[in-house]
């Protein structure tokens, strides 16, 4: 095989199971339902939609038309793209971004293998306190250890195989069985009786909770929409480099996007209407979804799908959707930091020479004094898979250990653990949306964008002035704005 080649997706629909088995995450589930509890309800959802519609989705495009374009690792893209600048460096910014995501991601998606285990060994049906379960799981480090160990060793291990025979396929599995999960749930949750509280909690503005959250909920729903669309860190910028001349890229990007909206959608009609269903006191309940954090979906849940009948079948349903979800997502990101160091990373090693004579033979190779050769060769993708996997176990175990109680392990007032997730989210995706679309609309060739756009021309152009717009002014300006809010 030439080496220079590069992998390719195979088919459509692996794309849009790649690619939204990306978006499709804890983002959709653990995140979205305790955010929207946090600020307050329907409001958040409704300003979260319109961050999706107005800034996700034609930041999406833009990543898929650079990843296209650039047809390389996010570092090396830039580079291709435009020569000679220094934007690689904001390569360079979204491969660490990715390894500090899954610093904390790959512990929460410990924790669901932790849930799945205790729903299928019947403990979890046994517990009386699951306030006190999740909390002695946060303060039991080396549990939390283990099974994000066993997490980031599973995502290398599908890395390890490839684009197609890895990624695709993986995500070919998992992502219909997901959907059938989440339906499954969703039929339970709604046939509740008493599931409307719910769903108004999550659908009719309540202006006053949404006043408390103030200029909080702007930047959450900001820095939520990014998260769930995995977009602004060059997640989907690798994804778009494996894909063909003939990917529709607006409507991938806008089937990825209604997706991932739907299933986030979906998880807070399982969530909430079940959380006001099952509760003894639907009163306190908004208290305790207020309160719920992270703890929701590990708590309340749990404690909820106890109530029904045959719960141990819901409960590893619920897990098992919160394991898959979670390992598409994880793929994506061990996929950023692979095919960079796949394809940057070179290793220089001595080489025996069988010339007599002792000539070079075949590219790459410098005799370095007579007699000696050295040959660069690339770092295979199962032995990048294993170095990349070392980094995220030690970074996690920072993670989970920050969690115990009076852990040490803290950062402006919040635990490690919170720290990354707010830096990521909050701040290092916004500001890469910044960069993605300012590069897009103002720095890359205008030629290749419309190029790219309409796939060399077969596709019309219409809206593409007005997609060049939102990139050259509103979504760097509106994302700004956004940012400076929730700052002050
Ligand atoms: N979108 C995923 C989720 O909702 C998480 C994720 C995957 C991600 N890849 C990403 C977040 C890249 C930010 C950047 O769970």
């Amino acid at each position: 095989m030439d080496k220079t080649a590069r992998a390719t997706f195979g088919t459509k629909l692996g794309i849009i199971a790649a690619t939204a088995g990306s978006a499709v995450g804890l983002g959709n589930i653990w995140r979205f339902p305790s955010q929207t509890a946090q600020d307050g309800g329907a409001i958040f959802v409704f300003v979260y939609l319109a961050c999706v519609a107005f800034f996700g989705v034609p930041i999406v495009l833009a990543e898929f038309i650079l990843g296209r374009a650039g047809k390389a690792n996010s570092a090396r893209a830039y580079r291709n793209l435009a020569p000679g600048g220094w934007f690689h460096v904001f390569g360079y910014f979204s491969i660490s971004a990715a390894f500090l995501i899954m610093g904390f991601y790959m512990v929460v998606a410990g924790w669901t293998l932790e849930y799945l285990r205790l729903s299928l060994t019947g403990e979890l049906a046994s517990t009386n306190d699951f306030g006190a379960l999740f909390s002695s799981l946060t303060n039991d480090a080396g549990t939390q250890i283990g099974w994000m160990a066993v997490f980031v060793l599973g995502t290398g291990g599908i890395v390890a195989f490839g684009v197609k025979k890895g990624i695709e396929l993986a995500s070919k599995l998992m992502m219909p069985l997901l959907l059938l999960v989440m339906l499954v749930l969703c039929v339970r949750a709604l046939t509740l009786p008493g599931a409307g509280a719910g769903l108004s909690y999550l659908f009719a503005p309540n202006l006053e909770t949404a006043g408390d959250a103030g200029a909080r909920l702007l930047t959450d729903a900001l820095g939520q929409s990014f998260f769930s669309l995995s977009v602004g860190m060059g997640t989907l910028m690798t994804y778009a480099s494996y894909f063909g001349r003939d990917v529709r890229l607006a409507k991938t990007a806008g089937t990825m996007a209604a997706l991932d909206t739907a299933v986030a959608l979906l998880a807070g009609v399982i969530i909430f209407p079940a959380a006001f269903a099952l509760a003894a006191h639907p009163e306190s309940m908004v208290e305790t979804l207020k309160a719920g954090g992270p703890g929701l979906v590990f708590i309340s849940i749990p404690q909820l799908l106890q109530s029904l009948p045959a719960a141990q079948v819901w409960s590893v349903f619920f897990f098992l959707l919160l394991v898959l979800a979670s390992l598409t997502s994880t793929i994506s990101l061990f996929e950023v930091i692979t095919a960079f160091v796949h394809e940057e990373v070179r290793v220089t090693l001595p080489k025996k020479i069988f010339s007599p004579r002792g000539e070079a033979a075949g590219t790459g190779e410098t005799a370095v004094s007579p007699g000696t050769l050295r040959q660069e060769y690339r770092i295979a993708r199962p032995f990048a898979a294993v170095v990349i996997a070392a980094g995220i176990i030690a970074l996690g175990v920072f993670c989970a250990c920050s969690l115990e109680e009076n852990s040490a392990l803290r950062l402006f007032g919040l635990s490690f653990f919170d720290f990354l997730d707010f830096l990521t989210a909050k701040l290092m995706m916004p500001l890469g949306g910044i960069f993605i679309s300012l590069f897009a609309g103002r720095r890359l060739d205008k030629k290749i964008l419309e190029a790219e756009y309409s796939n060399a021309g077969t596709l019309s152009l219409r809206f593409f002035k007005v997609y060049r717009f939102i990139l050259r002014w509103i979504a760097p300006a509106g994302i700004a704005v956004v940012l400076v809010c929730g700052l002050f």
